[in-house]
This record gives C-alpha cells, sequence and structure tokens, in this order.
C-alpha cells in the first residue's frame, strides 16, 4: 500500500476518537473566556478611565518587549492560513458528506485560537505604543504570503509540528505575561497566561494524536517525526515582513528580539524535543523497520547535538529598528 493510503487509513482508524479528543481538550463555547472578559467595555462609562491605565501602565514596557508582542500579535492573526492549510491534510476532509471528526476538529480548534489574535489586537490597538497601520499591513503581508513549513499535505508530519508549535507559544505567551506582570501590567499578565492555557490544552490534543497514530504506525509516524526534525520546525511567522520589504525580512529581527528578551530561545527549541521525545517514548519503540529504528536513534540523540550546536551559536544583539514600534529603551 502507498504511503498516502496508509495514511488515510489510520486517520480514519481513528476518526471515532476525535470526538472524545474534543471533549477532553477543548472547552465549550458558552464556557470558555471571550476578548470582552479582559478589554474595557466600551458600553461603559468607565471605558475611558481604564483604557487610560491600560495607556499608563503600558509605558512601562520597553522596546524588544513591544517587537515580540506586535510580532507574537500578528503570528496568531495569520490564523486564515492555518486553518486553510490544516483542512488540505490528507484524511481531514471536510467533503466527506458524513460528519468528519477531524474536520469538526480543526474548525473547533480554529474557533479558539481566533480568540488570541482578537485579544492582543484590540490591546495593542488601546495601548497607544504601537502603530496600528503597520501593524495591519503586516498581518496582510503575512496572510497573503501564506507560509511553508515542509509538511505537505502529510497527517503525521502536520501533527508532530503542531505538537511543537502549540508548545512553542505556550512558553513565548507564558514568559511575555510573566514580564508584563512584573512590570505591573496586571491585565495583560492575565490576557497572555491565558491565552498560555489555551495553547497548552492544544498542544496536550496534538500529542495525543501522534501517540494515538504511533499505536497504529510506528514506523510512518517515527519516520515522519524525524524528518521534520531534520528539516527543523520553521516558526508560523517565517515570512514575516514590513512595509514596503521582501518576503521573510523580519522574521530574523524579530527572532532576535525574542531571544534576547529570553521570550522564546533555542534551549526551549531543544526542551521542546526532549518532552515529545519523552511523551512519546520514542526511546521505548522496539520491533520497527531498520529505516524506523534509523529515525528512532537519530531522534534520540538529536537533542544532545543540538545542545553542543547551541552553545556555539550566536544571535543579533543590535536593535533593529521595526516601523511597528517607536523606540522608546529597552526592557
Ligand atoms: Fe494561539
Ligand atoms: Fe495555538
Amino acid at each position: 500500500m502507498s504511503l498516502k493510503n496508509i495514511r488515510l487509513e489510520v486517520m480514519q482508524a481513528i476518526e471515532p476518537k476525535v470526538q472524545g479528543f474534543m471533549d477532553s481538550f477543548l472547552i465549550p463555547i458558552d464556557e470558555i473566556w471571550q476578548p470582552s472578559d479582559f478589554l474595557p467595555d466600551s458600553q461603559n462609562d468607565n471605558f475611558f478611565a481604564e483604557t487610560e491605565q491600560i495607556r499608563e501602565e503600558a509605558k512601562e514596557l520597553g522596546y524588544d518587549f513591544w517587537v515580540t508582542l506586535v510580532a507574537d500579535t500578528i503570528t496568531e492573526e495569520a490564523l486564515p492560513t492555518y486553518e486553510s492549510w490544516l483542512m488540505d491534510v490528507e484524511g481531514i476532509d471536510q467533503h466527506s458528506g458524513k460528519e468528519n471528526g477531524w474536520s469538526k476538529w480543526v474548525r473547533a480548534w480554529t474557533a479558539e485560537e481566533n480568540r488570541h489574535g482578537d485579544v492582543l489586537n484590540k490591546y495593542l490597538y488601546l495601548s497607544g505604543r504601537v502603530n496600528m497601520r503597520e501593524v495591519e499591513i503586516t498581518t496582510q503581508h503575512l496572510i497573503s504570503d501564506g507560509f511553508d513549513i515542509g509538511t505537505d499535505r502529510d497527517p503525521y508530519k502536520n501533527f508532530v509540528y503542531t505538537s511543537f508549535q502549540e508548545l512553542a507559544t505556550n512558553i513565548s505567551h507564558k514568559r511575555v505575561g510573566k514580564m508584563a506582570r512584573q512590570k505591573g501590567n496586571v491585565l495583560l499578565g492575565k490576557m497572555c497566561s491565558i491565552i498560555a492555557g489555551d495553547e497548552m490544552r492544544h498542544h496536550l490534543a496534538y500529542r495525543e494524536f501522534v501517540k494515538t497514530i504511533l499505536g497504529e504506525d510506528p514506523n510512518g509516524m517515527i519516520e515522519a517525526f524525524a524528518d521534520m526534525m531534520k528539516k527543523k520546525i520553521v516558526m508560523p511567522a517565517h515570512f514575516l515582513r514590513e512595509s514596503g520589504d521582501s518576503i521573510g525580512t523580519a522574521f530574523e529581527q524579530f527572532s532576535d528580539c525574542a531571544q534576547r528578551l529570553g521570550v522564546y530561545t533555542a534551549q526551549d527549541y531543544i526542551e521542546i524535543l526532549r518532552k515529545l521525545n519523552d511523551y512519546w517514548e520514542v526511546g521505548n519503540l522496539r520491533g520497527l523497520s531498520e529505516q524506523a529504528e534509523k529515525a528512532r536513534d537519530y531522534l534520540m540523540k538529536l537533542p544532545e547535538r543540538l545542545q553542543r550546536i547551541s552553545e556555539r551559536m550566536q544571535f543579533g544583539q543590535d536593535q533593529y529598528k521595526f516601523k511597528w514600534v517607536e523606540a522608546n529603551g529597552m526592557l
């Protein structure tokens, strides 16, 4: 059987379990938080006073912080790219006629994710610290440019990617929230922490998908995991650009900013890989094909190898001048 057909069969075999994953890892719409729970209520007379407080508190946060928060927001705002990409994955099948659990998952996941860009965007607008028009242009560019995360339409590779990426966003939102709190920004701290909580639930779901696939097709799954790690997990905003610039030109500077702040670092990448290896018990997989054994051994040695490389790695220390934020010193 071709690789594609095996994957389709595995996706169909797991499909009846997807509703259970949704019940375990997503929150019913009527119970989950909404952006309005955190932002000043524009129907309330206190709106201007509360907005003034946001603007005052925002003055305490420095340049690298704002750049990171803006880029995190834009990454969330490019959700149309992620939903359309996932809907196109083999086995997700939104056109099957009957209600397919996988496409239901993708829609419900998207609906939860959509609140992240929404709340952050409104906060940025109220903060008075960023050039919203430039932020909007970058967002439009990023959605228009799409992305290529090297997963093709392969569900195995896509679920490795999402398992990894949801944990990466959990880490970065959590750290941004902590920094905001340390500077007295209680509201922003709360918003980022609650977003981080969503990302964690999503991570737990996607890593469960992979674990379930490992039970059905360990050879195919472990080879797909190794393949993704060989290519490296690229960030979803790797095509980030500012107005007037060419595709991808802003990404490296943003990434340097996040490293300098300690919001998301090369060390985090290695730790995520270690956690995935542990949860999927990669080192304990037995009875594999020769190729899958090679993939397993590669994955088990990879964290150490990346550790050695990261110790020699340098990242940019120069503060790049983004059009999104006015410079006013470092955090
Ligand atoms: Fe998100
Ligand atoms: Fe997410």
